[in-house]
């Protein structure tokens, strides 16, 4: 499958130069605009590992974007083709990729199971308020097309809340650069993995 950074190492290293052994994929978790795709790809480039986006092989795949996808086929069939691409990419090789999921995917205990048997997750958690915020200018996520899309966050994350806390890694995205985050998440890693 066509991922990005087509290599993958044995040994990782954080910038503190603490090497460490990766025995999972890395999963990442958490609310639309959380920033899983510009975390994902860097914490893959520093750790020479391949990074995938289900949404971006979803598109791909489909030839046409997500909001196209939903437009035309509705939320159950884009669903249903997030569900195939998961469980594709939780076949990959135990310590060879970063995968980067929609914030939806967790709702799904096929998708949980499936990227749980190969997979870390790590929860980038941001507020309702700070998702609005970044989300405020872009007008890609169909979900958020409503009226007030505050309030659609607000009910989305109490029900997903839930199922992100169930993650390995739980990491404080606020107002973050993704170089940050990354560094955080490889500390994070540092710890639970071994030498
Ligand atoms: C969704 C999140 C989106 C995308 C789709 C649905 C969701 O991905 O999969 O618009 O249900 O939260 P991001 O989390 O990458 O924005």
């Amino acid at each position: 499958m066509a991922g990005r950074n087509e290599h993958s190492n044995e040994h990782c290293s954080g910038k503190a130069g603490d090497a460490f052994r990766l025995e999972k994929n890395i999963v990442l978790t958490g609310f639309m605009g959380s920033g899983k795709t510009s975390v994902g790809e860097q914490l893959a480039r520093q750790l020479g590992l391949v990074f995938y986006d289900s949404d971006e092989l979803i598109s791909r795949e489909e030839g046409t974007t997500i909001s196209r996808i939903f437009e035309e086929h509705g939320e159950t069939y884009f669903r249903r083709r997030e569900a195939e691409v998961i469980a594709r990419l939780s076949r990959q090789p135990p310590g060879t990729c970063v995968i980067a999921t929609g914030g939806g995917a967790i709702m799904r205990e096929e998708n949980r199971r499936a990227l749980k048997r190969n997979g870390l997750f790590v929860f980038l958690d941001v507020s309702a308020e700070e998702a609005y915020r970044r989300l405020a200018e872009k007008d890609d996520r169909p979900l958020l097309q409503v009226e007030d899309p505050l309030e659609a966050i607000e009910g989305l994350l109490a029900k997903r809340r839930p199922y992100y806390l169930q993650a390995d890694i739980h990491i404080e995205a606020g107002t973050k650069p993704p170089e940050r985050l990354a560094e955080e998440i490889l500390a994070e890693l540092a710890k639970i993995s071994g030498p």
